[in-house]
């Protein structure tokens, strides 16, 4: 039997109480799942996810990611989730200042690896992502989509256990958004749980892997 690695029983949020976004969801990730989310702008996908890495709480129901419980009084609940998290977003949020090298690194200088370690680390998911050339080079002299895949090697960084995805694809060309997701379904073939927000399902996925989508505040499964 897999373990569950996100429950949802019952949960509603919403950001004001006379304006609920998502009501009464019930629903079991497991490990090793790949699920799609798709829903209409506006629809609630991002608050999901935000909701997912602890970034606003239910305010019904319980949410259990990575064996974290929701709604938590501690903040040390959130930062201990967190370290077992990855998270990419649409606009990519690479420090400008910092070259993709450091930006990539940045999990591990925060989780205290130490020096031998970060580089070895940083030099696999540069080759990963197939990146080594732009090592040395600041987040604007890259491509959207070499952008897009430097912020997915950071949220690998740390070995997270959970890959959640928000939107990923939504600024890239085809060629890009084709790469990126194939950077997805090869994280996933190692056994990562990955959980990725997008306008659209690519229909050649639709057979393989999970699909939810999100109308009129509820989610559903689409066998
Ligand atoms: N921080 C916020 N405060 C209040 N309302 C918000 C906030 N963020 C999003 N919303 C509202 O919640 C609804 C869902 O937004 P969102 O989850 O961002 O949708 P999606 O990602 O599907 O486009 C929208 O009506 C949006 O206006
Ligand atoms: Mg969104």
């Amino acid at each position: 039997m897999r373990n569950a690695q996100i429950r949802a029983s019952g949960v509603s949020l919403f950001y004001k109480a006379s304006e609920v976004i998502l009501s009464e969801m019930n629903f079991v990730i497991y490990e090793g799942d790949l699920v799609f989310i798709t829903g209409k702008s506006g629809s609630g996908k991002s608050t999901l996810l935000k909701a997912l890495h602890g970034a606003i709480a239910p305010a019904e129901g319980t949410l259990e990611v990575c064996g974290t419980k929701f709604p938590t009084g501690k903040e040390s609940a959130i930062n201990k989730l967190r370290r077992k998290l990855g998270i990419v977003f649409q606009d990519y949020r690479l420090i400008e200042e910092w070259t993709i090298e450091r930006n990539i690194a940045l999990p591990l200088i925060i989780a205290g690896y130490d020096q031998k370690r970060i580089n070895d680390q940083v030099e696999r998911l540069l080759n990963h992502v197939r990146l080594t050339h732009c090592r040395d080079r600041f987040p604007q002299e890259l491509s959207g989509g070499e952008q897009q895949r430097a912020a997915v090697a950071r949220a690998l960084s740390h070995n997270p256990m959970l890959l959640l995805a928000d939107e990923p694809t939504g600024n890239l060309d085809d060629y890009s958004t084709s790469l990126v997701l194939e950077l997805f379904l090869a994280i996933n073939q190692l056994g990562k749980t990955v959980v990725i927000v997008t306008h659209r399902m690519p229909l050649d996925l639709r057979i393989k892997y999970r699909h939810f989508h999100i109308e009129k505040g509820r989610v559903c499964e689409i066998a």
